[in-house]
């Protein structure tokens, strides 16, 4: 699975897509999710609103590094003007692909009719995305099955985001009701693919190479979330490679992170990435202690070496 993919006019060189991930995805780790060979990165989750206010904080979530041969941005957002307003201000003209979030299930998001809000206003999904398409680069919607508990829209509204203009919809095969729990559906994408012209992506639960095989042929493209906060060199694997050492990885991780960020924000997000990249692993628990206490990425840094040399 390591040839080349599409999506409108942009190639990939494959067909592993690191997932958006709100509080994890910046630059520093989709840096290091393209260096261990995923085809393409999506940026966290990001607010149109936020976009046009030129919130500080919102801006600088778009910082991409030169290792994202091909950039994807997440846009979130309820209102067809806004996302207009956010693509004519120019600092989405670096994206080569918009992503539209249709998917999120927290509360606040929901309440003000965005992410997976939408899969109850197709019309106004399908207006969201007719209004991107204008602006020339490749649109791609992220969906869930449906909204409520066992409903399965998936075919009817990714029909009507392809007929929106849409060049790729990635399902993740939950409800909103169901959050991140239970098991993602992955034979209902089959049912998107087998419906729809443009490529479909299936996005949960891939975590190793025999979860893959079980969905291969439900989709085109493949999206990992979870399975890459546990090991971003689940992309080389699924190329046909070995997983690589963490230790090393860890190592890439903080520096890219005080390449981009300050360190208070460096040292607050390692924290979170650690409940992931220990997952599993044995004798962890004087490390994990310790690094929630450090403050400094000298601190953590030291900590690395001391622990985790061996894994
Ligand atoms: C911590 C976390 C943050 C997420 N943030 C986003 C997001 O910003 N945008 C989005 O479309 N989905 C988001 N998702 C959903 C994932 O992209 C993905 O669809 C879901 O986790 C299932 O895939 P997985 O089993 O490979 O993790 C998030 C999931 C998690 C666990």
């Amino acid at each position: 699975m390591t040839d080349k993919f599409r999506i409108g006019n942009i190639e990939l060189e494959n067909r592993f897509i690191l997932a958006p991930l709100a509080g994890y995805t910046d630059v520093a780790f989709r840096k290091l999710c393209m260096e261990c060979g995923a085809g393409l990165t999506v940026t966290e989750m990001i607010s149109v609103k936020g976009l046009c206010y030129k919130n500080k904080q919102t801006l600088e979530m778009l910082r991409t590094d030169e290792a994202e041969k091909v950039t994807c941005v997440q846009l979130f957002g309820s209102d067809p003007e806004d996302f207009r307003q956010a693509m004519s201000l120019g600092v989405l003209d670096k994206f080569d692909i918009i992503d539209v979030n249709m998917g999120c299930p927290v509360a606040k998001v929901v309440k003000n009719g965005e992410g997976s809000a939408l899969l109850k206003k197709p019309d106004i999904a399908a207006k969201i995305v007719s209004a991107l398409t204008e602006y020339g680069k490749p649109i791609t919607v992220k969906m869930r099955m449906g909204y409520e508990k066992d409903e399965n829209i998936a075919v009817p509204f990714a029909l009507a985001m392809q007929d929106a203009g849409a060049s790729m919809v990635t399902v993740h095969a939950r409800t909103t009701a169901q959050g991140y729990g239970g098991k993602a559906d992955h034979e209902a994408v089959r049912k998107v693919k087998e419906a729809l012209d443009i490529p479909v992506a299936l996005s949960g639960d891939i975590v190793d190479k025999a979860t893959f095989e079980e969905r291969r042929q439900c989709a085109d493209a493949f999206m990992i979330g979870r399975g890459a906060l546990v090991d971003p060199s689940i992309f080389s694997m699924l190329k046909g490679g070995e997983y690589g050492k963490k230790y090393p990885l860890i190592k890439k991780h903080l520096r890219y992170l005080s390449q981009y960020f300050c360190e208070h924000y460096a040292v607050v997000t390692i924290r979170k990435f650690f409940a992931y990249y220990l997952k599993g692993e044995r004798g962890t628990k004087e490390f994990k202690n310790l690094v929630y206490s450090a403050e400094t990425l000298d601190e953590v840094n030291d900590l690395v070496d001391k622990y985790l040399f061996n894994i």
